[in-house]
Formats: C-alpha cells, sequence, structure tokens
C-alpha cells in the first residue's frame, strides 16, 4: 500500500539520487519550486540575508529593544540590534502607555504666552478658559518613570537632520508641541516658521543647528478629495487606492517620522475607494467597510516605508488614534452634553469609549503584527481617554462666527476632538521622547 504522502525525500537520498547523474523529476520540479518562490519573494529573500548579515556585523553593539509588553510583538527577534537614536533603555517589562495620571505642580512644561507658534485653535487661555487645572497632569506609567523631555539633547540629535509629522490636524496639534517644547532654546532670529505650498507643509527651522522639524497635510496618508490644507471641509469623503506616493514624494530624506491617521476615515458609513485617478471622467469607486479602508491605509503607509525608509539611519512613529469627547453618555454624564464644561478627567481606569476605536485598534494590532517593518506605536489612546478636561472645548478662534443659537448653548459648537498647548500632547512627545531614546 503506497503511504498517503510520499515522504520528503532525506538528504542522503538527494546526494544518492544526485549520484546517478540524472536529474530525478522530484528535483526538478522542487528545483523549479525554489527558483519560483525566490522570484515571487525576491525581496525577503535579499531581506534575509541582510538581517543575517547585520546581526553578525553589529553582534557586540546588541541589546534587547523589545522591553514594553505592548511593542513586544511588534518588535521581534531580529530587530533586537540598537536602534538608531536609542541611547539606552525602558526598564525591562515596562509599558510606558499603560499607567495613570498624577498631579504635577510644576506644569505645565511652558507657557501658552511663551510659544507664539500655537495655533489660534489650540489657545485656549487667550480665548478665556477659565480653569488650567488640565495642564497640570503628568503621566506616571506603571512599572517606570518616564525620562524628562530634554530639548537640548533633543536638538542636538537633530543636527543636520529633518524631522516630519505627517496626518491631520491632530498631528500637527503634536508637532506644534514638539516645537513649543524646545524652541525656547534657540534665539529668535535662529528660527523660523514657514508654510509652503498652500500650507500643505509647515517647516519650523533652526538655522544653527541645520535642522527642520515639519508638519506635512495628509489626513489620509493617500490622496484625497479632502487634501487641501484650508479648504477640506468636504463630507463626502474619497481616499485613491495606492495613492500614497502623491504625497509621500514630499517626505524623501526624513530621518524621524510621526504618522498619524484615523479621524478622517471615521465617516459612519462605508468608505469610498476611488480605484483609478481623481482625473477620470467616470470615476471607478468602491464602497468597502470603514475598517478595510483603514487597513489599506495601514498597509500602504508600512509599504511606503519599506521602500524609502532606511531602518539603520532612520525612525519611524505612528500615533494611534486620538480620543473625542462627543457624548457624555459615554462617560456616565447627562445626555445631550460633551466635553464643554468639564475639568476634571474620567477615573475609571477601563474607560474606552462607545466609539469604533476598538475595531481601529484591532487593525492597527493585525497590520504592525503581520509586518516586519520596524515602526514604534506610540499608543496614546488609552491615556488619552480619559482626558475629556483636556479638549479646546469652546476656548479657540472659530472658522466662522457664531450664531446667537449656537452662543445660547456652548455645547452646540465645542471642540471636543482637538486639544489646548500647553496640554495632553506634551505627553505624547514626552511618550515620543522615551520612544526614540529609550526604546
Ligand atoms: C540633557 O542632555 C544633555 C546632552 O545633550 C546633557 O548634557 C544634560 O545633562 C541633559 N540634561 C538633563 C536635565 O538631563
Ligand atoms: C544640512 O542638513 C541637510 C540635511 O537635512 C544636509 O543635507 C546638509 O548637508 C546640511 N548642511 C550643512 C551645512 O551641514
Ligand atoms: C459647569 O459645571 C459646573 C459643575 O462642575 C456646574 O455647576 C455649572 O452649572 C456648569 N455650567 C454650565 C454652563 O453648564
Ligand atoms: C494600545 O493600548 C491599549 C490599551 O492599553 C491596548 O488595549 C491595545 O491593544 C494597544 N494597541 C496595540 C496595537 O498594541
Amino acid at each position: 500500500m503506497k503511504p498517503p504522502f510520499s515522504p520528503p525525500p532525506s538528504s542522503s537520498s538527494l546526494l544518492s539520487l544526485r549520484g546517478k547523474g540524472r536529474l530525478s523529476p522530484y528535483l526538478f520540479t522542487l528545483f523549479l519550486f525554489i527558483l519560483f518562490v525566490a522570484v515571487l519573494y525576491g525581496e525577503d529573500f535579499m531581506c534575509i540575508f541582510g538581517e543575517q548579515l547585520q546581526l553578525y556585523s553589529t553582534a557586540d553593539t546588541f541589546f534587547a529593544s523589545s522591553s514594553s509588553s505592548s511593542s513586544s510583538s511588534s518588535q521581534r527577534v531580529k530587530r533586537e540590534r540598537k536602534l538608531p537614536f536609542a541611547v539606552g533603555k525602558t526598564e525591562e517589562g515596562c509599558d510606558v502607555f499603560s499607567g495613570r495620571w498624577v498631579r504635577d505642580e510644576m506644569r505645565p512644561l511652558y507657557e501658552e504666552a511663551d510659544c507664539p507658534y500655537i495655533q489660534p485653535q489650540l489657545t485656549c487661555q487667550e480665548h478665556g478658559r477659565p480653569d488650567t487645572g488640565y495642564r497640570q497632569w503628568r503621566w506616571q506609567p506603571h512599572g517606570c518613570d518616564l525620562p524628562k523631555f530634554n530639548a537640548s539633547m533633543m536638538l542636538e540629535t537633530l543636527r543636520g537632520k529633518r524631522m516630519m509629522f505627517v496626518g491631520d490636524s491632530l498631528n500637527r496639534g503634536q508637532f506644534v508641541s514638539f516645537v513649543c517644547l524646545l524652541h525656547h532654546l534657540i534665539p529668535p532670529h535662529q528660527k523660523s516658521m514657514q508654510t509652503f505650498d498652500h500650507d500643505s507643509l509647515t517647516v519650523f527651522t533652526a538655522k544653527e543647528y541645520n535642522a527642520t522639524i515639519e508638519f506635512y497635510w495628509a489626513p489620509f496618508l493617500l490622496e484625497s478629495n479632502s487634501d487641501n490644507a484650508v479648504v477640506h471641509r468636504i463630507s463626502d469623503r474619497v481616499v485613491r487606492k495606492g495613492s500614497i506616493n502623491k504625497h509621500g514624494q514630499h517626505w524623501k530624506n526624513v530621518d524621524i517620522m510621526v504618522f498619524n491617521t484615523y479621524l478622517w476615515w471615521m465617516t459612519g458609513l462605508k468608505m469610498k475607494i476611488l480605484l483609478g485617478s481623481f482625473d477620470d471622467e467616470v470615476k471607478e469607486i468602491v464602497e468597502v467597510s470603514t475598517e478595510d479602508a483603514y487597513r489599506m491605509g495601514m498597509k500602504s503607509m508600512l509599504r511606503w516605508v519599506k521602500l524609502n525608509m532606511d531602518p539603520k539611519k532612520t525612525r519611524v512613529f505612528f500615533t494611534s488614534m486620538s480620543p473625542s469627547h462627543q457624548k457624555s453618555i459615554d462617560w456616565g454624564g447627562e445626555a445631550g452634553k460633551n466635553c464643554y464644561n468639564e475639568t476634571s478627567m474620567i477615573e475609571d481606569p477601563n474607560y474606552w469609549g462607545s466609539d469604533s476605536r476598538k475595531s481601529i485598534m484591532q487593525v492597527i494590532g493585525e497590520v504592525f503584527k503581520k509586518s516586519k517593518v520596524p515602526i514604534t506605536l506610540l499608543n496614546i489612546t488609552q491615556l488619552s481617554s480619559y482626558r475629556k478636561d483636556a479638549h479646546t472645548s469652546i476656548y479657540k478662534k472659530q472658522w466662522s462666527p457664531l450664531t446667537p443659537e449656537q452662543l445660547a448653548n456652548p455645547v452646540s459648537y465645542a471642540d471636543c476632538v482637538h486639544w489646548c498647548l500647553p496640554g495632553l500632547q506634551d505627553t505624547w512627545n514626552e511618550l515620543l521622547f522615551a520612544k526614540l531614546f529609550y526604546p
């Protein structure tokens, strides 16, 4: 009787076959198969060999970098060589994103009035916010302490380099916070903030350092019909598949990259994906679930990083979803209310909120887990979800004058998406600092 599977030829039988001087059909098929796989996955084959070479050449500068439990799955064995910019490491087993907020009278880290770069949509004190307590919280991880944000170390690291934030208005907030945290070290005539390309690109330059910190507006990362940095309030959003190079061409030669994208995918409806070009007369559009659309965006980003960022010299970060606080009932408040007039944070450590954040976080987890591309996740969603007190609410410059009806009901126009500066986003940058230097 024949066995159900033929056993694989052992190496000795292969040798003996070869010894007979005749190429067996077995061997020939195997050879064809290997050739086929090698062609299909040529790049990965090269990667595997490349990684091994690096492992040997840098063996004595090794240290394990998979320290935090949240990122250990995304930092696999092969990434345990020293990461660029690392000067140390976070304590073994400490997940810096898991912790609690503690009162700190030494905060804020800078004053609103001392940072001229904060856009008027985020200067809450200037726009009459009566309370200041939201600025006096420090994030305390459960397993270790965060390093202090060292502005001079950050600036020295950026000497001759280009750092860029790419994404939506929330990432713009993080960018501005980052600049605010270090600009005081640079004398007035040695620094500038300029915008280019109809405000798509904002560049902070530290002249004597020959360093730039930039923000590039691309709310979906991919090309979309919301790409105009000024006029982008489009209700019927369309994203073009496979179009990341449209914007990505402007991100070349960046040394430290910080991506985000989330809010714009949340239309509450299926997402419209354009398959051809925005110039096509008849546009081919398919509608997919928010999660599938977002997954497509994530994969495009990883592919762009793989093809354009050198993991031996550069670092890439991805900031997870910034939570909104639009419905008080989510945290046990009164129906019909939102973040307006909230001056304390949510105490329930398990609070997460009601919207689709969970399924999107799952997509991020899945896509990152499957990928070999070294990206550091800044998992700020949970720690920010407690902070219903930290939004700009009504204390900001309005895009258009408010109507008497709105004025009579502040809840109706409170911004429960963006964050006051100084404030919560300074903590995101402290975490970025921690992950950059102590991965
Ligand atoms: C900040 O970093 C610099 C090195 O760039 C170091 O000399 C200095 O001691 C650090 N400051 C603090 C407070 O750790
Ligand atoms: C300034 O930095 C850029 C990289 O951002 C580099 O290409 C250039 O050579 C630097 N110039 C000087 C004078 O150091
Ligand atoms: C704001 O909240 C306080 C309690 O924290 C409450 O006394 C006050 O009436 C609220 N103001 C408005 C306008 O809702
Ligand atoms: C981010 O943190 C949250 C809460 O700590 C966790 O549930 C989630 O799995 C983390 N996400 C990823 C992708 O690691």
